[in-house]
């Protein structure tokens, strides 16, 4: 760099049903710009490491109960919780790579009866992604693949509500990527969706709040 102006990092979110496939794509992609020389980590949420995050995985193995508002509200603090760092590593030139983020937040919570404007609320204010790709699969494909792991929402017909209420959330700038496709395949797409977006940021695209 000149060390003028730092161009900053691509905020890059995965999002889908369970077992679609987006943490396997996170790993490729992540070694994907390593390897081109670009600066990038890959998150998660939940972060199951923070005090929150402890909260939420002791809820989603069924070994805690809560109400369905507050576990919602945890989710959401969870991402509060990683905010100001999130942001720090963008305006360092980091892209994260983050599997999940608010829209699983608002299409979970939604699939179980909780009104979509009242989820949203508490997402308002968080970094809003530069590129969101939704690996898209039909319910029932996810579920014969390999099974789920037995967490609280793994479960088929949760699934097939979870996928109405993405679906409502979908973006005309979301990237949809066939998820049936061959692993390769979907690999190939997302690189190039990815890279587009992370030279576009480091080329000066300002960073924006949520909800768009
Ligand atoms: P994971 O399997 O990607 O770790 O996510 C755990 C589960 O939590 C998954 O079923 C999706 C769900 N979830 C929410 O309900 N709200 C959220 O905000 C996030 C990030 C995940």
């Amino acid at each position: 760099s000149n060390g003028e102006i730092k161009a900053r990092g691509a905020l890059i979110v995965l999002e889908g049903l369970d077992r679609s496939g987006k943490t396997s794509q996170s790993a490729r992609l992540l070694s994907y710009l390593n390897n081109l020389g670009y600066p990038v980590e890959s998150w998660r949420f939940p972060d199951r490491d923070t005090a929150v995050g402890k909260m939420i995985s002791s809820y989603l193995t069924n070994q805690s109960q809560l109400d369905d508002h507050t576990i919602h509200l945890l989710f959401s603090a969870n991402r509060w919780e990683k905010r100001s760092l999130m942001e720090a590593k963008l305006k360092s030139g980091i892209s994260l790579i983050v599997d999940r983020y608010s829209y699983s937040g608002v299409a979970f919570s939604s699939a179980k009866g909780l009104d979509i404007e009242w989820c949203k609320a508490p997402e308002v204010g968080l970094l809003a992604p530069d590129l969101v790709m939704y690996l898209n699969i039909p319910p029932k494909k996810a579920a014969e693949r390999g099974g789920y792991g037995g967490e609280r929402y793994e479960q088929l017909e949760f699934q097939k509500n979870v996928a109405k209420y993405y679906e409502m959330l979908t973006d005309p700038s979301w990237k949809i990527i066939d998820a049936c496709l061959p692993l390769e395949d979907v690999e190939k797409q997302m690189k190039e969706i990815v890279l587009d977006c992370v030279v576009c940021c480091k080329k000066g695209k300002p960073l924006s709040h949520l909800w768009l």
